[in-house]
């Protein structure tokens, strides 16, 4: 793992930012896997302003999302989807057809796990994979489990992350209790992994993904056996780190 400590927030955003977009500049066609979360929004706004002083075009690159909450409608304002549409891809010229978000509302979920998995697949996978990282260690929604699920898969989200997203809904009973989301497979046969992980809230995730026994009661330490994973951190979130 390559691991990097910036002063704050923005410098680890701009440096995220400058990995993908070099990925781009060496392969326009590149596939990428995207994430939601508040940690990427100002790496995004980083790749933004490449795009817009032409530095990179995204005209033929391929993205594929983390995952997406069960029964939100991707018009939902908590939607990934629409997260998605807000921070990158309506300020960028992805083409639409080459956008991919698991369907949260798909009538028969498990297909649509499988179908996402395919496309994944027929896209000759994903060349650069961007995470952010759960207070629980999780990577996408694979939460802290017995075993590290392999596909895309229908999953239950953790009582902590329930708690941690309920502040951006109006009711409790709107916050989504299930979500969709790559496996640890499918993040696992990536190319290149880059984590980007900020705040003091991250620190002890970061040092159980980094320094502790490979668990999948913290689903991140699976990336100590990746070969190609960058680690972008702030002071804070690297504060508990040997
Ligand atoms: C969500 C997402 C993850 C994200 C995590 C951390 O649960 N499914 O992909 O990394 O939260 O979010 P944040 O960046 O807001 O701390």
């Amino acid at each position: 793992m390559v691991i990097q400590v910036f002063e704050n927030e923005q410098q680890v955003a701009k440096a995220g930012a400058a990995i993908i977009a070099a990925q781009i500049l060496a392969e326009p066609q590149s596939v990428l896997g995207l994430a939601t979360g508040s940690t990427p929004i100002e790496l995004y706004k980083e790749l933004v302003k490449l795009y817009d002083d032409g530095v990179i075009s995204f005209a033929e690159v391929t993205s594929f999302n983390l995952d997406e909450y069960l029964g939100i409608d991707r018009h939902h304002d908590q939607s990934y989807f629409r997260f998605m549409v807000d921070n990158l891809f309506s300020k960028i010229n992805i083409l639409p057809d080459s956008i991919h978000i698991p369907d949260g509302t798909a009538v028969d979920p498990q297909a649509e796990c499988e179908r996402f998995e395919e496309a994944i697949a027929d896209a000759n996978y994903i060349d650069l994979q961007l995470l952010g990282l759960g207070r629980n260690g999780h990577i996408g929604f694979n939460e802290p489990n017995s075993f590290f699920q392999k596909a895309t898969h229908v999953t239950d989200l953790a009582e902590d992350t329930i708690t941690a997203n309920a502040r951006f809904f109006e009711t409790d009973a709107e916050v989504p209790r299930q979500a969709i989301s790559m496996g640890i497979g499918t993040i696992m046969e990536a190319g290149r992994i880059l984590l980007l992980a900020t705040g003091v809230g991250k620190a002890e995730a970061v040092k159980a993904m980094v320094e502790g026994h490979i668990d999948p009661l913290c689903q991140a330490s699976i990336l100590q056996i990746h070969p190609d994973v960058t680690i972008l951190l702030d002071q804070e979130a690297a504060s508990l780190l040997n």
